[in-house]
């Protein structure tokens, strides 16, 4: 695993789209592993400014999506759906035939979930996958106990989660947090060729800590990361302030000549 420091949040998003970019030009037909959250709206919003200004090209991408919670329609506010259409996939010249969220409307959500693993077989695979991690210490919504050989499936959402998501649903517009969702496994998760994971902002330090320099758990699976063997965790210096080795990670991105290219972002 790979940690970088990066100054600020915006330094850490900027950095994050330029690896996403460089992966895409070198590979225009990429399997793109996509995250939602607070987290990574400015990432998305840089990578269609870089498509609006002609540098970067999506049009023979595919992208798969982490989760999606359980009962809430494409047109919902609140769907990742909406959330990605909104974030990314309106604003760049990708085909949405070939963005892909899994179906929280599904009548059968068990064969929605085993349709969602065959079309990303089928699809060769995800190319780089990117992360977040919730306070709860989840990649997707694997909450705590999952299971790190889990595959894609229908998940209960924790208090924690709930806390942390509940603000974004008004309940005097009706709105209430569903408290299930489907989401990759985490063994799903880890068979994507590499994998990116984006942190930011103090509340996120203790538990980005936890995931990349404690004990692998199922209590954390975001600490699942430590297993893949093409990981790479960009943090900003509030998220990074309880890691241990920040002199090893700073020393390593300055030497490295693998980032000479991404240095001076
Ligand atoms: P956030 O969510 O980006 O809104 O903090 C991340 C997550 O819960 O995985």
């Amino acid at each position: 695993m790979e940690v970088i420091i990066m100054p600020t949040a915006e330094k850490a998003e900027q950095l994050a789209a330029a690896i996403i970019a460089d992966a895409l030009r070198q590979k225009p037909n990429l399997t793109l592993g996509l995250a939602t959250g607070a987290t990574m709206e400015n990432l998305y919003h840089k990578l269609a400014e870089m498509n609006k200004k002609g540098e970067l090209d999506f049009s023979l991408c595919k992208t798969f999506n982490l989760d999606e919670y359980v009962g809430l329609p494409a047109e919902d506010r609140n769907s990742y759906r909406y959330y990605m259409n909104y974030h990314l996939f309106d604003r760049i010249n990708i085909d949405k035939r070939n963005t892909h969220l899994e179906d929280g409307m599904a009548e059968d959500l068990e064969f929605e979930c085993a349709e969602y693993e065959r079309l990303m077989e089928e699809a060769g695979g995800v190319d780089l996958q990117l992360l977040g991690i919730g306070l709860s210490g989840h990649i997707g919504f694997n909450e705590p106990t999952s299971s790190f050989s889990s595959r894609t499936r229908a998940v209960n959402l924790t208090p924690v989660t709930m806390a942390q998501n509940g603000p974004y649903f008004d309940p005097a517009k009706g709105e209430k947090m569903p408290t299930r969702a489907l989401t990759m496994g985490v063994g799903t998760v880890l068979d994507a060729k590499s994998l990116l994971m984006l942190v930011t902002g103090t509340r996120k330090a203790d538990i980005i800590a936890k995931a990349i320099e404690g004990p692998m758990t199922s209590m954390v699976s975001g600490s699942a990361i430590q297993l893949h063997p093409d990981c790479t965790v960009i943090v900003d210096e509030e998220a990074a302030a309880k890691l241990t080795l920040k002199d090893y990670y700073r020393s390593a991105f300055a030497n490295d000549p693998k980032w000479d290219a991404y240095r001076n972002i």
